[in-house]
């Protein structure tokens, strides 16, 4: 889908974005007609003009994207083997095999930056690109795949819905299929504690547990407080972050209180309570530290994880070699055909 925008033509009447490939105006120009384009809230397409700044942002927030993705698949496909019935087994493996769809979408929307998906898994591999930290906590037990699910996917979803207007169009389509799916692993999560917590005392303690040990982790999901958050301000004037950190964490966190109550368990902080005058709820103090030390490399499973997708891109090395052999062979084919 995204090769495809690749080739479209612009539309006859769209004059706000000016195509290197038919004029030749110089910087100011194409800088004067991409801000026209924001400011009109428009979309920007593989085929225009932009500064090289956005090219860039984009370029590390979608593959970062799609790294969480593709990581965000290993905590939970742990517990494939282990699911406690044949049904929570299959829908397990259908939202591990969306994670993986995910990524797929983010990586061809990250390509059609200018970046090879090689390079991409290069920085990943190494070390130097990120990916969401959430996903360096271990999965203990069975309640903590429900609130993945819950929490986890929910603050993704809470992240990703305003996404789905970003500038960058392949990119905000993308999004759109992206939430659908996020939505469907959100409501498995919660039906599956809804499921225990009709259950024993010991399941009861089982989710308790689960969520006392991932609330404080989704809420740092949305990253570093508004005041610490230098680049943001960028973000929102090219219209790719459309909600400040502060702001997605505190609906976050006002969708969640009622969904806890319904369950019946308590989100372990006591700071939290609704505030009539602003009309949301307070919550305590994040442990900025922690968050900041996994992200740099030190949290509980970052080298386990790390350490596994290297191997599983070792692994399928002989797989895309085939693979490449084989369309050389066809275009060969092809070639001798045509002759
Ligand atoms: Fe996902
Ligand atoms: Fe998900």
């Amino acid at each position: 889908m995204y090769t495809q925008a690749l080739d479209l033509p612009p539309s006859p009447e769209d004059k706000s974005v000016v195509r290197l490939a038919h004029t030749a105006p110089d910087q100011a120009d194409l800088q004067a007609a991409f801000d026209r384009r924001i400011d009109a809230d428009g979309r920007i397409e593989p085929q225009d003009w932009m500064p090289e700044a956005y090219r860039k942002t984009l370029v590390r927030q979608i593959s970062q994207h799609a790294h969480s993705e593709i990581v965000g698949m290993l905590p939970e496909g742990n517990w494939i083997s282990r699911a406690p019935s044949l049904k929570r087994k299959t829908i397990l493996i259908a939202k591990v095999q969306d994670e993986a769809g995910h990524g797929l979408y983010l990586y061809s929307a990250a390509e059609t930056l200018g970046t090879s998906r090689d390079e991409m898994l290069a920085a990943l591999h190494s070390g130097k690109a990120k990916y969401s930290s959430i996903f360096n906590y271990p999965t203990l037990n069975w309640a903590d795949v429900g609130v993945i699910g819950w929490l986890v996917d929910g603050a993704a979803i809470m992240n990703q819905i305003p996404l789905c207007r970003c500038s960058y169009g392949p990119y905000a389509r993308a999004m759109v299929r992206v939430c659908k799916e996020e939505s469907f692993h959100q409501r498995q999560g919660y039906e599956a504690l809804l499921s225990m917590m009709k259950g024993t005392a010991e399941q009861h303690a089982l989710v308790q547990d689960a969520v006392n040990r991932w609330w404080w982790k989704c809420l740092a999901m949305f990253g570093p407080p508004d005041d610490q958050s230098p680049n943001s301000a960028q973000g929102m004037r090219w219209g790719i972050k459309r909600i400040s950190n502060d702001e997605l964490r505190q609906k976050f966190v006002d969708a969640t209180v009622p969904q806890a109550e319904l369950l019946g368990v308590t989100l372990p902080d006591p700071d939290l309570k609704w505030n009539e005058s602003r009309q949301h709820y307070d919550y305590g103090a994040i442990d900025w530290d922690e968050f900041w030390a996994t992200v740099n490399g030190n949290g509980p499973c970052n080298k386990e994880r790390l350490a596994t997708r290297v191997k599983a891109w070792n692994d399928g090395q002989w797989l895309r070699d085939a693979a490449l052999a084989h369309a050389r062979k066809e275009s060969q084919r092809t070639r001798q055909e045509a002759a």
